[in-house]
């Protein structure tokens, strides 16, 4: 039986200077309707961890935070006793490696900005998970899909890995439409083109029997 889920969303903001950040696209509809599903799955506790959006479903511990080194700390404080933790959030891959306290004038016609990476949460999520825990990530690829997808399950230690398609008839951004595979290390399940909130019912429903074939208990 599971109790308490984590899942992160929306995207993070990596401050330039006191006006400009880096971000990615990302609306925080995926993320917003899995934690609104969640709720309906009897959990104790569903913690909401997300990025800058106007999407926080109420219910949930909401956790507000901008840049992927807060996204990372708060996350590593709810995982340790989690059952489920669902990482939807498009963290940005690099930050800005001064954030400087001054607005930068736009005198120069040329300006380079130097970027440092940011921390892989999942990836350390997945180094620490524990037997009973279960570990959902999301991918966005656009070429190679299942071969660039099945190398991360394997590298981020998942249990469970949605794949989102993303080409001119699927942009999956900011649309309320998406088509997504849903893959474990034993096999792939297309799904048909469905709404985001169709989309958080599958996906709920396949964690139930992931859950169940890993731990063997039922959910
Ligand atoms: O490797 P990639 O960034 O494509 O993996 C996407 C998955 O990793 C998503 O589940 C996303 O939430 C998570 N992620 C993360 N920390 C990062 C980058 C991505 O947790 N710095």
């Amino acid at each position: 039986m599971f109790k308490k889920a984590v899942i992160t969303s929306g995207p993070t903001i990596e401050p330039i200077d006191p006006v400009r950040y880096i971000s990615n696209r990302s609306s925080g509809k995926t993320g917003y309707y899995i934690a609104t599903e969640a709720l309906k799955r009897n959990l104790d506790e569903v913690v909401f961890i997300t990025g800058p959006t106007r999407l926080l479903p109420i219910g949930c511990r909401c956790i507000e935070i901008e840049t992927a080194l807060e996204m990372r700390s708060r996350v590593m404080e709810h995982v340790t006793d989690a059952d489920i933790i669902i990482m939807a959030a498009a963290v940005s891959d690099y930050r800005a490696k001064r954030m400087l306290t001054q607005k930068i004038k736009k005198d120069a016609e040329e300006m380079q900005l130097e970027l440092i990476k940011n921390p892989d949460i999942l990836l350390e999520v997945g180094k620490q998970k524990r037997k009973n825990q279960l570990l959902v990530g999301f991918a966005a690829e656009t070429s190679h899909i299942f071969v660039n997808a099945k190398r991360k399950m394997t590298e981020k230690n998942l249990d469970l890995l949605v794949l989102n398609h993303i080409s001119e008839s699927n942009p999956a951004f900011d649309v309320d439409t998406n088509l997504v595979y849903f893959m474990t290390p034993l096999n792939i399940e297309e799904l048909p083109v469905l709404r985001k909130n169709e989309i958080a019912v599958k996906l709920w429903d396949k964690i139930v029997e992931t859950w169940t074939a890993k731990t063997g208990k039922e959910s």
